[in-house]
This record gives C-alpha cells, structure tokens and sequence, in this order.
C-alpha cells in the first residue's frame, strides 16, 4: 500500500534494515499514538525491502509470555521448513515455549531461555539478514520486555533488525518497556522513530483517496479538526460518510445528496446524538462551534454532514467504539 506522506520516516526505516543487513545488529523502536500508522508506516518499507522478516504481535488478552517472540519463531519454522531444527545444545530449553520441539527440558531458568532464544536468532540471521518485527509492544509482557535486552547484546554483531512498535500513549509510569527504553538509551544502542499525526494537507489526500474524491476547503478543514490528521480516524470518517451514501464519487468539490436521516449512520452502528439536534454524545468535538462560520459563507456543507462527521464513532483501533478492528499481517 503507498502511503500518504511518511518520507522521512521511510528513509529512517531503510537505513536502519541497511545498517543491519551489513551486519551491524540494530533495535529500534516506533512509537506513536494508536491508529497513527506505525503499523502501516513499518510494513510498507518492509515490503519494498524484500529481505525476510520474521512478525509476531503482543496481544491485549494474552496470557503466554514469550508470545510474540514465538510468533516470529514459528513464522520462520514455516518460512524454512524445519528452519527450527538443530537449534544447538540449547534446543529442549527453547522447547518450553515451542513444545512442537520436543521435549522440554525438566528444568530450566530465564537466563538459559534467554540465550536459548538469542542464539536461534543469531542462528537465522547468519543464514540471511533478518529483520523480526514485534508490534503492540504496549501489551508485551515483562518477559518479552526483558528479553529485549538481553536479544540487544546477543545480536549487536549479527545481520538482524529487532524492530519494535508500541502505543506512546498506553506506555505508563511502571511499564516494563519504559525500562527496557531507558537501559537501551543508556547503552546507546536504541534507534527511535516517532509517528507523528498526518497534517492537514496529508489528512485531505488520505480522506480523498478513501472516497475516491476530492474535499472542499471547509471539509478539509472539518475533517482535519475532528481527526486531528490521525490516519484510523480520517479512515473511519471516510467511510461514515461513504456508509451513509452522502457522497458521490464525482470530481471536485464532493457534494451531498439529499437524504437526510434522523440518526447518526455511524460505521459501528453504536447510537450517537446529533450535533445540530442540540444534544452531543461524550467526547464529541464541538463541531457547530468550529465549522458554522465557514458554513454561513455558504460553502459546501450541509447540516446532515456535519451530523455524520460529528457524531462518527472515532474509538481508538481495539478499543469499544471502534467500528473495525486492527489486525497484525
Ligand atoms: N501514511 C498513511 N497513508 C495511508 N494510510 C495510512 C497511513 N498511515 C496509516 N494508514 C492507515 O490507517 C490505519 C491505521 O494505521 P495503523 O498502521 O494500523 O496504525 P497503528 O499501527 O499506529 O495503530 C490503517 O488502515 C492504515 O492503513
Ligand atoms: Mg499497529
């Protein structure tokens, strides 16, 4: 998928899987408010890398620690059949977290997983460069988080990239990944990429090209001020108002059409007061205020559009309120 702006983040990104790829080991680590993109930004330079990259995913209802590292794990045993096989003297260790390994060992203890982990990777990327991606590192567990730092040592010398996504936002005081930034700080050995919102222009591209259009000057304006150029919400927006079958595909301005419903036809289907009717739903951005004076210069709104985009369902991805959810590729 192309996407709308990020150029410097691309170049960062390239840099970063070259720099490894040499075989000078690199962790970085992407940061940013949720339905940012950081998702979308990381993928998309890993597409136009076309090295192998080994995902997993921190899941928000997980209970197994180690779950996105065996993720990535398993996503190279298909990749390479067998890919796991001879893991080294170390094997029934890591067998404790893949049982399809065999049997694990009797006992064992976090340092020797650790290592058991690290030389696997080592393993892989000696092979061929390797970039291993874990996202949402926000819901990561304290073992995964660990390991982090103890996967910075081993792999500092081998052809990997050890890229990590997380929600700024949900990375409170306390949080294990907050240490593990600190120690990787201190250590010089952090690479780190903030995402930033889109700004006004990039958000008008991105509400365009998801409805096939083009925005007038009070749309624009409108939609920027209710997403704050946050990617997730320009798209849940866009298709509020597809959904509703306001907007034709035509050229520039988009227009209107008649109807005029008595209801907010949000995407989630979640009821939701009017804007206009005087009544707002919590939350809601106090659009009549915003736009009305670009309205009374007659532009192109009508009061049925302000209806829809202020009273859109714009919940963070994953969250209730969300009309779609997220999904780790
Ligand atoms: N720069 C962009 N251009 C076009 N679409 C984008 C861009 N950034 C994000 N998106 C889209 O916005 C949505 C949310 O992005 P995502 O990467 O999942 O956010 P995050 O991972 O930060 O929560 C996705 O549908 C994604 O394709
Ligand atoms: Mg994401």
């Amino acid at each position: 998928m192309e996407l709308v702006g990020r150029e410097r983040e691309h170049a960062a990104l390239r840099d970063a899987i070259a720099t490894a790829a040499g075989g000078d080991g690199v962790i970085l680590l992407v940061a940013g408010e949720g339905g940012v993109g950081k998702t979308a930004l990381v993928e998309s330079a890993l597409a136009e890398d076309g090295g192998l990259v080994l995902r997993g995913a921190a899941d928000q209802r997980a209970v197994r620690p180690y779950a996105p590292i065996v993720a990535a794990l398993r996503a190279y045993q298909r990749a390479v059949p067998d890919g796991l096989g001879g893991s080294g003297p170390l094997s029934e260790h890591l067998a404790l977290i893949l049982p399809e390994l065999g049997a694990p060992a009797p006992d064992t203890d976090q340092a020797t997983l650790f290592e058991a982990i690290g030389n696997l990777l080592e393993q892989i990327a000696r092979r061929d460069p390797t970039v291993v991606f874990l996202d949402d590192l926000q819901w990561a567990d304290d073992a995964t988080a660990e390991l982090l730092l103890h996967l910075d040592r081993t792999l500092k010398t081998a052809p990997m990239l050890l890229l990590g996504a997380y929600r700024s936002d949900e990375v409170s005081r306390g949080h294990p990944l907050r240490r593990v930034r600190s120690e990787l700080r201190r250590r010089r050995r952090l690479q780190e990429l903030m995402v930033e919102p889109l700004g006004p222009a990039e958000t008008t591209q991105l509400a365009a090209r998801v409805l096939w259009g083009t925005a007038g000057s009070t749309l624009a304006r409108t939609l920027y001020d209710r997403t704050q150029g946050v990617p997730f919400f320009i798209e849940e927006l866009a298709i509020a108002l597809a959904t509703a079958g306001r907007w034709r595909r035509q050229r520039a301005p988009w227009s209107s059409g008649p109807r005029r419903p008595s209801r907010c036809p949000t995407p989630s289907r979640r009821p939701c007061c009017c804007v206009r009717s005087g009544c707002r739903r919590p939350g809601a951005t106090p659009l009549d205020r915003d736009v009305e004076p670009g309205l009374s210069a007659g532009d192109e709104l009508d009061d049925h559009l302000l209806q829809i985009i202020g009273c859109a369902e714009l919940g963070r991805p994953d969250k209730p309120g969300s009309s779609r959810q997220q999904s780790s590729p």
